[in-house]
């Protein structure tokens, strides 16, 4: 049997999907990257924002026509969404035919076995000990290192879709880097819903980075997301410090600069609290990269809980910032929240922050015109082909010059202009 598979929403989404194509594998089913070719569609999903679940939806409705021309086709929906609201769906004739939640990917053989339609008591110790996702990139990995979350923001679904934190075994960690250092990608990434909780036996987060970049010596570059700012230990600050394989880039998810919306978030910092952080971070990195993560439009955000936010962009500077419109999530806190703000104001506040950031990010990457950086090249640039492209330790597009020699290679070169995503380097 064949089968073809869609991620959506996040990095940790990618990596399941990786641990999943595994584990069918391992059945004896055969992963294709032809959906005309395939007896069964699966769709990894994201519940995050209302908006990447509509997509889903919408893309499966596209896709049931399949069945006419092949009734014994399969559509399997699987992670946040099937765990959310997967039998709810299969009622409601969709064309789904399974749903498989979060951390039940185990038995997923078994289900298109017998026939089954969902599987949704998910087990929230689930980690996934001894197996080895098959990683899908060609020269940088991610690596899963935690599952789940504890911390309740208070807009935020994951806690009830992913279940609680449990950290992934050292050796399992291990192993999975070393293999994908030997099919040549030395760019991993650690992935956590919250990588500063990652906690095995009396190894934690600083202590498992150290570690990694002394056991895996082939390894160039070593990086994590998503970090909690409440989390951000001085240990871990010192390690970055340290630079090494560790890169000087942290993703740090700020969500608004103003202290009444923190607390409503239930994030457990203030502002003042989360810039002490950046400011230890810059110091132990001089230029360390700081990315993050805002919501515009929050349950009772003010216009002047609003400017702290802009003020904070404006005084942090952040070299990007992903920035989403609050999305009610039923079931979390914040949706029981009385101040629901206008859809339109939700929007319009987004549009600010999107520009905003666009200038500070364009600022950003045009101060690294004149400098020395290191680019590991992963391809060759989109436009073209005498031109290869890669990124920098600190995370930034890079395009230069160059030839297929140099893909999957460390090359310095020198930043000669800046778009507000790309350094042109030479
Ligand atoms: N609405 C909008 N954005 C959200 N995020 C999480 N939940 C919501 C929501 N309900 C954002 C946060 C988080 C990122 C992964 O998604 O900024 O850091
Ligand atoms: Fe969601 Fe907060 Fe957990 Fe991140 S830390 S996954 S925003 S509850």
């Amino acid at each position: 049997m064949k089968y073809y598979i869609e991620t959506y929403g996040c990095q940790m989404n990618v990596a399941d999907t990786e641990l999943i194509i595994c584990i069918l594998n391992d059945a004896g089913y055969k992963y294709v990257q032809d959906i005309d070719a395939a007896d069964i569609l699966l769709f990894n999903t994201c519940s995050v924002r209302e908006h990447a679940e509509q997509r889903v939806l919408g893309r499966i409705s596209n896709e049931r026509h399949r069945k006419k021309s092949k009734p014994e086709l399969k559509i399997v929906l699987l992670g946040c969404m099937a765990q959310r609201i997967g039998e709810r769906l299969i009622r409601e004739d969709l064309g789904i035919d399974y749903a498989v939640g979060v951390d039940q990917y185990k038995a997923l053989p078994r289900l298109l076995e017998q026939n089954q339609g969902c599987l949704l008591d998910f087990d929230t110790n689930e980690n996934y000990q001894h197996l080895l996702p098959v990683h899908q990139g060609e020269h940088c990995a991610f690596v899963t290192i935690m599952r789940g979350c504890n911390n309740y923001c208070s807009y935020c679904i994951v806690p009830y879709v992913r279940g609680r934190e449990r950290s992934r075994p050292y050796e399992d960690i291990l192993q999975d880097l070393q293999s994908a250092v030997k099919r040549n990608m030395k760019d991993v990434t650690l992935l956590g819903q919250n990588v500063n909780s990652y906690h095995w036996k009396d190894l934690s987060f600083p202590a498992l980075l150290k570690r990694l970049q002394e056991d895996v010596p082939e390894l160039y570059r070593l990086r994590f997301v998503t970090s909690h700012p409440k989390d951000l230990s001085d240990d871990l600050v010192q390690v970055m410090g340290d630079g090494g394989k560790l890169c000087e880039h942290i993703h740090l998810p700020m969500q608004s600069g103003s202290n009444a919306s923190l607390i409503r978030m239930n994030r457990s910092y203030t502002y003042e609290q989360y810039l002490n952080r950046v400011k230890a971070l810059r110091a132990a990195s001089k230029d360390i990269a700081i990315t993050t993560d805002l919501i515009a439009g929050f349950p009772g955000e003010t216009q002047e809980h609003f400017e702290a936010t802009l003020s904070a962009m404006r005084e942090i500077e952040f070299d990007y910032a992903f920035c989403f419109k609050y999305s009610e999530r039923e079931g979390t806190a914040a949706a029981k929240y009385q101040d629901q703000l206008p859809e339109e104001l939700r929007l319009s506040r987004l549009q600010t922050m999107i520009e905003l950031q666009r200038e500070i990010t364009l600022n950003k990457f045009r101060a690294q015109i004149g400098k020395e950086v290191e680019v590991y090249v992963e391809s060759f640039s989109k436009k073209s082909m005498r031109q290869v492209s890669g990124k920098t330790r600190d995370f930034k597009i890079a395009v230069l010059d160059g030839d297929r020699s140099q893909i999957g290679t460390l090359v310095r070169a020198k930043v000669i202009a800046a778009t507000a995503g790309t350094l042109i380097c030479e």
